[in-house]
């Protein structure tokens, strides 16, 4: 028996994507989570805590499905130095979960690489404006209602976190909220202006955010 669902497959602006869940059966069970992943794969699995092996497997999973619909095989996704997916040359790709829900997003290299965020549409318990957003952002957010402002918020955290994992494979640092203001546009793009500390670039960079099997799934490219 599959130890996951597909809760949507499809080619989207930014890539290959998988969405997909963990059966709660196989979250429960690790053994059986790490016989889902190749040798070297579950190598590094074994290692972890059984929260951690489950983000881990289910994010490999999401990851090397969206692969196979570039008709790459990846043997291993290892975990690179900054943290990001180890991918097959030519390929470029980029992982998100929550609970057991996973993305993966896939792309050919063509000098941009990719991100993916992943997020329940909900507002947050914590107001988190104050890390994510910049003062122009802020500024901008001001006139919203309560409910709308939160949601914004949210979109604007979950874009960020897209392109910090589309541009740290370039920069190879921590990229702060504070150095970059997102706006996101009504048709499901999103435009990137980057005030970069450490003056790299100039990078080309855009987002897409929609709903997506009832997440908040956002999408980001930086590169050029
Ligand atoms: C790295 C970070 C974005 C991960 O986000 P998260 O909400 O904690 O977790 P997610 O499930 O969405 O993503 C985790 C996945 O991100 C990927 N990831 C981690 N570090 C990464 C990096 N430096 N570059 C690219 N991808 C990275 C990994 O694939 C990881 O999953 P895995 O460990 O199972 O492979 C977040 O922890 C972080 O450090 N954010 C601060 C930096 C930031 O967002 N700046 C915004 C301005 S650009």
């Amino acid at each position: 028996m599959s130890v996951f669902e597909i809760d949507f497959e499809g080619t989207l602006p930014a890539g290959e994507c998988i969405c997909l869940h963990l059966t709660r059966d196989a979250a429960s069970r690790p053994a059986e989570l790490l016989h889902a992943l190749p040798p070297e794969e579950q190598t590094i699995a074994s290692t972890l805590s059984p929260i951690r092996l489950t983000s881990f497997a289910s994010g490999r999973i999401a990851l090397r499905l969206a692969l196979r619909r570039l008709g790459v095989d990846a043997p291993c996704l290892a975990i690179s130095q900054m943290g990001a997916p180890a991918l097959p040359p030519h390929v470029v790709g980029s992982i998100s979960h929550k609970g057991l829900h996973a993305v993966g997003l896939a792309a050919r290299d063509e000098g941009f690489h990719v991100g993916v965020d992943l997020e329940l549409p909900r507002p947050r318990r914590t107001d988190i404006s104050s890390v994510v957003l910049t003062p122009g952002e802020r500024h901008h957010l001001e006139r919203l209602a309560p409910e709308d402002r939160s949601r914004s918020v949210l979109l604007h955290f979950s874009l960020k976190e897209a392109l910090y994992k589309a541009l740290s494979p370039r920069v190879q640092r921590y990229v702060d909220f504070q150095e970059v203001s997102v706006e996101p546009l009504p048709d499901g793009t999103a435009r990137f202006t980057l005030a970069l500390a450490a003056g790299e670039g100039p990078f080309e960079t855009i987002g897409w955010w929609r709903l997506q099997a009832g997440f908040l799934l956002t999408m980001a490219r930086a590169g050029g």
